[in-house]
Protein backbone atom coordinates (compact mmCIF):
# COMPACT_ATOMS: atom_id res chain seq x y z
CA UNK A 1 0.00 0.00 0.00
CA UNK A 2 1.07 3.80 -1.04
CA UNK A 3 2.44 5.59 1.84
CA UNK A 4 0.86 9.67 2.33
CA UNK A 5 3.14 12.26 3.42
CA UNK A 6 2.31 15.75 4.30
CA UNK A 7 4.35 17.85 1.83
CA UNK A 8 2.85 21.21 2.93
CA UNK A 9 1.00 23.00 5.74
CA UNK A 10 -0.06 26.71 6.26
CA UNK A 11 -2.28 28.93 8.55
CA UNK A 12 -4.76 31.74 8.48
CA UNK A 13 -5.67 33.40 11.45
CA UNK A 14 -7.72 36.59 11.52
CA UNK A 15 -6.18 39.59 13.31
CA UNK A 16 -8.88 40.59 15.29
CA UNK A 17 -8.80 39.71 19.01
CA UNK A 18 -10.95 38.95 21.68
CA UNK A 19 -9.39 38.69 25.04
CA UNK A 20 -10.03 37.37 28.76
CA UNK A 21 -10.27 41.10 29.25
CA UNK A 22 -12.25 42.44 26.34
CA UNK A 23 -14.53 39.50 28.26
CA UNK A 24 -14.34 40.73 31.07
CA UNK A 25 -15.67 44.36 29.85
CA UNK A 26 -18.81 42.32 29.02
CA UNK A 27 -19.98 39.57 30.88
CA UNK A 28 -19.47 38.31 34.70
CA UNK A 29 -16.27 36.73 34.66
CA UNK A 30 -12.53 36.93 35.13
CA UNK A 31 -8.90 36.46 33.04
CA UNK A 32 -8.17 34.31 36.27
CA UNK A 33 -11.66 32.14 35.78
CA UNK A 34 -10.99 31.63 31.78
CA UNK A 35 -6.51 30.78 32.56
CA UNK A 36 -6.84 28.83 34.65
CA UNK A 37 -9.94 26.54 33.76
CA UNK A 38 -9.21 26.37 30.20
CA UNK A 39 -5.85 27.60 29.61
CA UNK A 40 -7.16 30.60 27.21
CA UNK A 41 -5.82 33.95 27.18
CA UNK A 42 -7.42 34.87 23.67
CA UNK A 43 -8.89 34.06 20.54
CA UNK A 44 -9.59 35.55 17.26
CA UNK A 45 -12.97 37.27 15.49
CA UNK A 46 -13.08 36.80 12.07
CA UNK A 47 -14.62 39.41 9.56
CA UNK A 48 -14.66 37.11 6.92
CA UNK A 49 -16.51 33.84 5.95
CA UNK A 50 -14.72 30.21 6.80
CA UNK A 51 -14.41 30.09 3.16
CA UNK A 52 -11.98 32.88 2.90
CA UNK A 53 -9.86 31.91 6.04
CA UNK A 54 -9.65 28.31 4.07
CA UNK A 55 -8.50 29.68 1.05
CA UNK A 56 -5.70 31.70 2.05
CA UNK A 57 -4.45 28.74 4.25
CA UNK A 58 -4.89 26.39 1.75
CA UNK A 59 -2.89 28.60 -0.93
CA UNK A 60 -0.33 29.01 1.69
CA UNK A 61 0.11 25.05 2.13
CA UNK A 62 0.11 24.50 -1.54
CA UNK A 63 3.23 27.19 -1.49
CA UNK A 64 5.00 25.34 1.04
CA UNK A 65 4.18 21.93 -0.93
CA UNK A 66 5.55 23.92 -4.04
CA UNK A 67 2.16 23.21 -5.74
CA UNK A 68 0.14 25.44 -7.39
CA UNK A 69 -3.90 25.09 -7.04
CA UNK A 70 -4.45 22.95 -10.66
CA UNK A 71 -2.54 20.55 -9.34
CA UNK A 72 -4.94 19.64 -6.38
CA UNK A 73 -7.31 16.77 -7.67
CA UNK A 74 -9.19 16.80 -4.25
CA UNK A 75 -9.76 18.63 -1.92
CA UNK A 76 -11.33 18.46 1.41
CA UNK A 77 -12.52 21.14 3.62
CA UNK A 78 -13.94 20.03 7.41
CA UNK A 79 -16.09 22.07 9.24
CA UNK A 80 -18.81 22.72 11.26
CA UNK A 81 -19.49 26.27 10.19
CA UNK A 82 -19.76 26.21 6.43
CA UNK A 83 -20.67 29.20 5.09
CA UNK A 84 -23.58 27.89 3.71
CA UNK A 85 -25.85 24.61 3.36
CA UNK A 86 -25.13 24.69 -0.35
CA UNK A 87 -22.66 25.30 -1.95
CA UNK A 88 -20.50 23.74 0.38
CA UNK A 89 -17.83 25.39 1.74
CA UNK A 90 -15.19 23.21 -0.27
CA UNK A 91 -17.16 24.23 -3.59
CA UNK A 92 -16.24 28.06 -2.55
CA UNK A 93 -12.78 27.48 -1.86
CA UNK A 94 -12.50 25.79 -4.97
CA UNK A 95 -13.19 28.78 -6.33
CA UNK A 96 -11.46 30.80 -4.21
CA UNK A 97 -8.12 28.93 -4.83
CA UNK A 98 -8.50 28.48 -8.67
CA UNK A 99 -8.46 24.71 -8.44
CA UNK A 100 -10.47 24.44 -11.13
CA UNK A 101 -9.50 20.36 -11.44
CA UNK A 102 -10.39 19.26 -8.47
CA UNK A 103 -12.88 16.86 -6.49
CA UNK A 104 -14.17 18.89 -3.70
CA UNK A 105 -16.56 18.35 -0.42
CA UNK A 106 -16.95 19.09 3.01
CA UNK A 107 -16.63 17.01 5.80
CA UNK A 108 -18.49 17.51 9.16
CA UNK A 109 -16.81 15.48 12.25
CA UNK A 110 -16.93 18.53 14.43
CA UNK A 111 -13.77 19.31 16.41
CA UNK A 112 -12.50 15.87 14.97
CA UNK A 113 -12.46 17.34 11.47
CA UNK A 114 -9.33 17.68 10.38
CA UNK A 115 -8.38 14.07 11.86
CA UNK A 116 -11.10 12.97 10.21
CA UNK A 117 -10.22 14.46 6.71
CA UNK A 118 -6.38 13.55 6.99
CA UNK A 119 -7.43 9.50 7.07
CA UNK A 120 -9.96 10.28 4.60
CA UNK A 121 -7.54 12.25 2.41
CA UNK A 122 -4.73 9.81 2.77
CA UNK A 123 -6.79 6.92 1.83
CA UNK A 124 -8.16 8.85 -1.32
CA UNK A 125 -4.57 8.53 -2.20
CA UNK A 126 -3.76 4.98 -1.15
CA UNK A 127 -7.04 3.79 -3.30
CA UNK A 128 -5.06 5.10 -6.57
CA UNK A 129 -7.61 7.72 -7.93
CA UNK A 130 -6.12 11.17 -6.65
CA UNK A 131 -2.19 12.56 -5.87
CA UNK A 132 -2.89 15.59 -4.51
CA UNK A 133 -4.84 16.56 -1.47
CA UNK A 134 -5.81 19.83 0.42
CA UNK A 135 -7.29 19.73 3.06
CA UNK A 136 -8.34 22.55 5.30
CA UNK A 137 -9.88 22.60 8.80
CA UNK A 138 -11.63 25.71 8.68
CA UNK A 139 -14.12 27.74 10.99
CA UNK A 140 -15.99 30.89 11.71
CA UNK A 141 -17.05 29.55 15.59
CA UNK A 142 -17.89 33.13 16.49
CA UNK A 143 -21.31 32.68 14.24
CA UNK A 144 -22.74 30.65 17.11
CA UNK A 145 -21.40 31.90 20.31
CA UNK A 146 -24.03 33.24 22.72
CA UNK A 147 -22.32 36.10 24.71
CA UNK A 148 -25.43 36.03 27.44
CA UNK A 149 -24.31 32.27 28.12
CA UNK A 150 -20.50 32.69 29.80
CA UNK A 151 -20.29 29.10 30.03
CA UNK A 152 -19.33 28.13 26.43
CA UNK A 153 -19.04 31.86 24.88
CA UNK A 154 -15.26 32.20 26.32
CA UNK A 155 -13.96 28.63 25.29
CA UNK A 156 -14.37 29.23 21.30
CA UNK A 157 -12.25 31.08 18.25
CA UNK A 158 -12.33 31.35 14.97
CA UNK A 159 -9.32 30.22 12.37
CA UNK A 160 -8.27 28.06 9.49
CA UNK A 161 -5.24 25.47 9.05
CA UNK A 162 -4.43 23.46 5.86
CA UNK A 163 -1.94 20.46 4.47
CA UNK A 164 -1.54 18.96 1.34
CA UNK A 165 -1.16 15.42 1.25
CA UNK A 166 1.14 13.37 -1.17
CA UNK A 167 1.71 9.86 -2.46
CA UNK A 168 5.30 8.69 -1.46
CA UNK A 169 7.13 5.51 -1.71
CA UNK A 170 9.21 6.67 1.69
CA UNK A 171 8.71 4.73 4.90
CA UNK A 172 6.93 7.60 6.41
CA UNK A 173 3.73 9.37 6.40
CA UNK A 174 0.53 8.54 7.93
CA UNK A 175 1.43 5.35 9.61
CA UNK A 176 -1.85 4.40 11.46
CA UNK A 177 -5.04 5.99 12.88
CA UNK A 178 -8.50 5.33 14.11
CA UNK A 179 -11.51 7.24 14.05
CA UNK A 180 -15.05 6.64 16.48
CA UNK A 181 -18.42 7.94 17.18
CA UNK A 182 -21.03 7.93 19.60
CA UNK A 183 -23.52 9.14 18.50
CA UNK A 184 -26.01 8.18 21.58
CA UNK A 185 -24.75 10.98 23.56
CA UNK A 186 -24.44 13.71 20.46
CA UNK A 187 -26.72 15.61 22.80
CA UNK A 188 -24.40 16.65 25.33
CA UNK A 189 -22.49 19.16 22.76
CA UNK A 190 -25.06 20.92 20.35
CA UNK A 191 -25.69 23.57 17.75
CA UNK A 192 -28.72 22.43 16.95
CA UNK A 193 -29.69 25.67 14.51
CA UNK A 194 -29.86 25.80 10.92
CA UNK A 195 -30.74 22.39 10.58
CA UNK A 196 -33.89 20.84 9.36
CA UNK A 197 -35.62 19.48 12.61
CA UNK A 198 -36.28 22.57 13.50
CA UNK A 199 -39.71 24.37 12.84
CA UNK A 200 -39.32 26.36 9.93
CA UNK A 201 -39.64 30.24 10.28
CA UNK A 202 -36.88 32.90 11.78
CA UNK A 203 -34.33 31.30 13.90
CA UNK A 204 -35.05 31.04 17.54
CA UNK A 205 -32.00 32.08 19.80
CA UNK A 206 -33.17 29.90 22.28
CA UNK A 207 -31.87 26.85 19.87
CA UNK A 208 -29.28 29.48 18.72
CA UNK A 209 -25.96 28.59 20.20
CA UNK A 210 -23.52 26.39 21.96
CA UNK A 211 -25.27 24.10 24.20
CA UNK A 212 -23.34 21.34 26.01
CA UNK A 213 -22.42 19.43 29.43
CA UNK A 214 -18.85 20.87 29.86
CA UNK A 215 -17.78 17.86 32.62
CA UNK A 216 -18.92 15.67 30.99
CA UNK A 217 -17.86 16.65 27.77
CA UNK A 218 -14.40 17.24 29.04
CA UNK A 219 -14.67 13.07 30.98
CA UNK A 220 -15.14 11.84 27.36
CA UNK A 221 -12.34 13.70 25.58
CA UNK A 222 -9.73 12.98 28.05
CA UNK A 223 -10.87 8.72 27.98
CA UNK A 224 -11.49 8.85 24.31
CA UNK A 225 -8.27 10.92 23.42
CA UNK A 226 -6.07 8.45 25.59
CA UNK A 227 -8.03 5.34 24.35
CA UNK A 228 -7.80 6.59 20.72
CA UNK A 229 -3.89 7.33 20.84
CA UNK A 230 -3.09 3.82 22.21
CA UNK A 231 -5.09 2.00 19.57
CA UNK A 232 -2.97 4.00 16.60
CA UNK A 233 0.16 3.40 18.56
CA UNK A 234 -0.45 -0.45 18.77
CA UNK A 235 -1.30 -0.63 15.01
CA UNK A 236 1.66 1.49 14.01
CA UNK A 237 3.56 -1.25 16.22
CA UNK A 238 4.98 1.75 18.09
CA UNK A 239 4.82 2.47 22.10
CA UNK A 240 4.12 6.02 24.07
CA UNK A 241 8.44 6.25 24.20
CA UNK A 242 8.09 6.53 20.78
CA UNK A 243 6.44 9.53 20.25
CA UNK A 244 8.40 12.85 19.91
CA UNK A 245 5.29 14.93 19.81
CA UNK A 246 1.67 14.52 20.92
CA UNK A 247 -0.47 17.58 18.72
CA UNK A 248 -3.98 17.20 20.34
CA UNK A 249 -6.71 19.02 19.37
CA UNK A 250 -6.92 22.10 21.54
CA UNK A 251 -10.13 22.78 23.96
CA UNK A 252 -8.81 22.82 27.23
CA UNK A 253 -5.22 23.12 28.34
CA UNK A 254 -6.66 21.00 31.14
CA UNK A 255 -8.21 18.30 28.55
CA UNK A 256 -4.99 18.36 26.97
CA UNK A 257 -2.60 17.81 30.70
CA UNK A 258 -4.95 15.20 31.68
CA UNK A 259 -4.69 13.28 28.23
CA UNK A 260 -1.06 13.56 27.98
CA UNK A 261 -0.97 12.17 31.76
CA UNK A 262 -2.67 9.45 30.58
CA UNK A 263 -0.73 8.26 28.18
CA UNK A 264 2.48 9.48 30.02
CA UNK A 265 3.80 11.52 27.08
CA UNK A 266 5.73 14.29 28.87
CA UNK A 267 4.50 17.89 28.82
CA UNK A 268 7.61 19.00 26.66
CA UNK A 269 6.68 16.77 24.42
CA UNK A 270 2.93 17.90 24.00
CA UNK A 271 2.03 21.47 21.75
CA UNK A 272 0.17 23.41 23.05
CA UNK A 273 -1.19 27.17 21.37
CA UNK A 274 -4.95 27.17 22.81
CA UNK A 275 -3.37 30.51 25.03
CA UNK A 276 -3.60 32.26 22.13
CA UNK A 277 -6.66 30.75 19.79
CA UNK A 278 -8.85 29.22 22.12
CA UNK A 279 -11.15 25.96 20.15
CA UNK A 280 -10.97 26.53 16.72
CA UNK A 281 -12.58 23.24 16.43
CA UNK A 282 -11.58 21.58 12.62
CA UNK A 283 -8.31 24.34 12.47
CA UNK A 284 -6.71 23.40 16.19
CA UNK A 285 -4.20 20.84 14.68
CA UNK A 286 -3.21 21.91 11.16
CA UNK A 287 -2.98 25.33 12.77
CA UNK A 288 -0.88 23.61 15.34
CA UNK A 289 0.89 21.20 13.13
CA UNK A 290 1.89 24.37 11.38
CA UNK A 291 3.20 26.48 13.97
CA UNK A 292 5.05 23.49 15.22
CA UNK A 293 6.96 23.29 12.15
CA UNK A 294 7.69 27.48 12.11
CA UNK A 295 8.91 26.88 16.11
CA UNK A 296 11.33 24.09 15.00
CA UNK A 297 9.50 21.24 17.12
CA UNK A 298 9.66 19.25 14.75
CA UNK A 299 12.91 17.07 12.80
CA UNK A 300 13.13 14.33 10.28
CA UNK A 301 12.33 11.07 11.22
CA UNK A 302 9.88 12.60 14.19
CA UNK A 303 6.94 10.29 15.44
CA UNK A 304 3.72 12.24 16.02
CA UNK A 305 0.59 11.32 17.43
CA UNK A 306 -2.74 13.90 16.62
CA UNK A 307 -5.27 13.26 18.56
CA UNK A 308 -8.81 14.99 18.58
CA UNK A 309 -12.31 14.90 20.27
CA UNK A 310 -15.63 16.66 19.86
CA UNK A 311 -19.55 17.09 18.71
CA UNK A 312 -20.86 14.16 17.74
CA UNK A 313 -19.52 12.78 19.90
CA UNK A 314 -16.67 12.02 17.42
CA UNK A 315 -12.85 11.36 18.13
CA UNK A 316 -9.93 10.39 16.20
CA UNK A 317 -5.72 10.30 16.32
CA UNK A 318 -3.33 9.45 13.98
CA UNK A 319 -0.18 8.25 14.22
CA UNK A 320 2.59 9.84 11.86
CA UNK A 321 6.48 9.84 10.82
CA UNK A 322 7.50 13.37 9.54
CA UNK A 323 9.86 12.90 6.51
CA UNK A 324 12.82 14.59 5.49
CA UNK A 325 11.93 18.01 4.77
CA UNK A 326 10.87 20.28 7.73
CA UNK A 327 10.96 23.56 5.79
CA UNK A 328 8.12 25.08 3.23
CA UNK A 329 9.31 24.91 -0.92
CA UNK A 330 7.73 28.31 -1.14
CA UNK A 331 5.82 31.11 0.44
CA UNK A 332 2.34 32.44 -0.16
CA UNK A 333 1.95 36.30 -0.31
CA UNK A 334 -2.31 35.48 -0.62
CA UNK A 335 -3.71 37.30 2.55
CA UNK A 336 -7.14 38.23 3.71
CA UNK A 337 -8.14 41.76 3.55
CA UNK A 338 -8.21 44.15 6.18
CA UNK A 339 -10.67 44.35 8.71
CA UNK A 340 -13.25 47.45 8.03
CA UNK A 341 -14.66 46.55 12.23
CA UNK A 342 -13.14 46.31 15.21
CA UNK A 343 -14.08 43.22 17.50
CA UNK A 344 -16.76 44.48 18.96
CA UNK A 345 -18.15 45.92 16.33
CA UNK A 346 -17.46 42.05 14.81
CA UNK A 347 -19.73 40.53 17.79
CA UNK A 348 -22.49 43.21 17.39
CA UNK A 349 -24.72 40.84 14.98
CA UNK A 350 -24.23 38.07 18.01
CA UNK A 351 -25.42 40.89 20.63
CA UNK A 352 -28.39 41.85 18.07
CA UNK A 353 -29.46 37.83 17.32
CA UNK A 354 -28.89 36.21 21.23
CA UNK A 355 -29.18 39.41 23.38
CA UNK A 356 -26.89 41.67 24.71
CA UNK A 357 -24.11 40.30 27.09
CA UNK A 358 -24.72 41.01 30.66
CA UNK A 359 -22.60 44.16 31.45
CA UNK A 360 -23.96 45.59 28.18
CA UNK A 361 -27.61 45.38 28.93
C1 LIG B 1 -16.52 24.41 30.28
C2 LIG B 1 -15.49 24.14 31.36
C3 LIG B 1 -14.29 25.04 31.14
C4 LIG B 1 -16.12 24.48 32.71
O1 LIG B 1 -15.16 24.22 33.73
P1 LIG B 1 -15.64 23.48 35.06
O2 LIG B 1 -14.47 23.39 35.93
O3 LIG B 1 -16.32 22.21 34.64
O4 LIG B 1 -16.64 24.52 35.64
P2 LIG B 1 -18.17 24.32 36.05
O5 LIG B 1 -19.00 24.09 34.85
O6 LIG B 1 -18.21 23.27 37.14
O7 LIG B 1 -18.51 25.71 36.68
C5 LIG B 1 -17.93 26.15 37.88
C6 LIG B 1 -18.47 27.51 38.23
O8 LIG B 1 -17.90 28.47 37.31
C7 LIG B 1 -18.96 29.24 36.77
N1 LIG B 1 -18.58 29.67 35.41
C8 LIG B 1 -18.86 29.04 34.24
N2 LIG B 1 -18.34 29.75 33.22
C9 LIG B 1 -17.73 30.82 33.76
C10 LIG B 1 -17.01 31.91 33.23
N3 LIG B 1 -16.80 32.03 31.89
N4 LIG B 1 -16.50 32.81 34.06
C11 LIG B 1 -16.68 32.72 35.40
N5 LIG B 1 -17.36 31.71 35.96
C12 LIG B 1 -17.87 30.77 35.16
C13 LIG B 1 -20.15 28.32 36.76
O9 LIG B 1 -21.35 29.08 36.70
C14 LIG B 1 -19.98 27.62 38.08
O10 LIG B 1 -20.43 28.47 39.09
P3 LIG B 1 -21.21 27.88 40.36
O11 LIG B 1 -20.24 26.96 41.02
O12 LIG B 1 -21.50 29.11 41.16
O13 LIG B 1 -22.41 27.19 39.80
C15 LIG B 1 -15.05 22.66 31.34
O14 LIG B 1 -16.09 21.82 31.81
C16 LIG B 1 -14.65 22.20 29.99
O15 LIG B 1 -13.69 22.68 29.41
N6 LIG B 1 -15.34 21.21 29.42
C17 LIG B 1 -15.05 20.74 28.10
C18 LIG B 1 -15.64 21.70 27.11
C19 LIG B 1 -15.05 21.56 25.75
O16 LIG B 1 -13.87 21.59 25.59
N7 LIG B 1 -15.90 21.41 24.74
C20 LIG B 1 -15.50 21.30 23.41
C21 LIG B 1 -14.97 19.94 23.19
S1 LIG B 1 -14.41 19.77 21.56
Amino acid sequence: MKNVEITGWGKCMPPNVLSNHDLEQIIDTSDEWITTRTGIKERRISHVETSDMAAIAGLRALAAAGKTPEDVDLLLVATCTPDSLIPSTASVVQNKVGAWNSAAMDLNAACSGFVYGLVVGSNMIRGGAYKTVLLMGAEKLHYVMDFTDRTTCVLFGDGAGAVVLEPTDEPHGLLASDLGMDGSVGHILEVPRDGTMGDRGPLDPALGGVSMEGQEVFRRAVTKMGESSLISLEQAGLGVEDVDLLIPHQANVRIIDATARRLGIDESKVFVNIHSYGNTSAATIPVALTEALEEGRIQPGHNIVFAAFGGGLSWGSAVYRWGDRVEPLGESDAALPPPDRDTMQLLQPNFDFFGLPEKLS
